[in-house]
C-alpha cells in the first residue's frame, strides 16, 4: 500500500524566517508562499531531489496547527505524508485493521490539489500521518 515519501511537514511560527534559513544556510530551492484559508495554513514547499519539505504557518483564527505550536514554540515536525495509489482502498484496509482516520473519514483535497487523509498519531508511532493519492 505505502508508496514514496511525498513530504515531511514542519510547523513554523515565521514562514519568512524558515524560508531564509533553508535558502541561506542550506541553499534550498523554495516555492512562493501559498495561503490556504480552507486548511488554516500558509504553505511553502522546499523542493529536494527525492522529496519535499512542507513549511506550515498558521493562518486565521482556528488554524489546525495553532495548538501544535503552543506545545512546540520553536516549531517542529508536524506530519509525514506517504503516497498511495488508491486512497479509498488504503483507508478501508486501515480502518479494517482498527486505525483511526481523522475528520469525517473522507479524503479532502490537500495542498497539491490531490485527495488526502490523515491518520491518528496514536496509531502510527506518535506521528500524524498523511496519505496522498498520486
Ligand atoms: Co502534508
Amino acid at each position: 500500500m505505502i508508496g514514496r515519501l511525498n513530504h515531511v511537514a514542519i510547523a513554523v511560527r515565521d514562514l519568512n524566517a524558515a524560508v531564509a534559513t533553508y535558502k541561506n544556510a542550506l541553499g534550498a530551492k523554495v516555492t512562493d508562499a501559498t495561503p490556504q484559508p480552507e486548511h488554516g495554513v500558509t504553505v511553502v514547499f522546499v523542493e529536494l531531489p527525492n522529496t519535499k519539505i512542507e513549511f506550515l504557518e498558521p493562518l486565521g483564527e482556528n488554524s489546525p496547527i495553532a495548538k501544535f505550536l503552543e506545545r512546540n514554540p520553536d516549531g517542529g515536525i508536524h506530519h509525514l505524508c506517504y503516497e498511495v495509489d488508491d486512497i479509498l482502498a488504503a483507508r478501508d484496509q486501515l480502518k479494517a485493521q482498527g486505525a483511526r482516520v481523522l475528520g469525517d473519514g473522507n479524503p479532502k483535497i490537500g495542498a497539491h490539489g490531490k485527495p488526502v487523509l490523515f491518520l491518528h498519531p496514536k496509531d502510527f508511532l506518535g506521528t500524524l500521518t498523511e496519505l496522498e493519492q498520486v
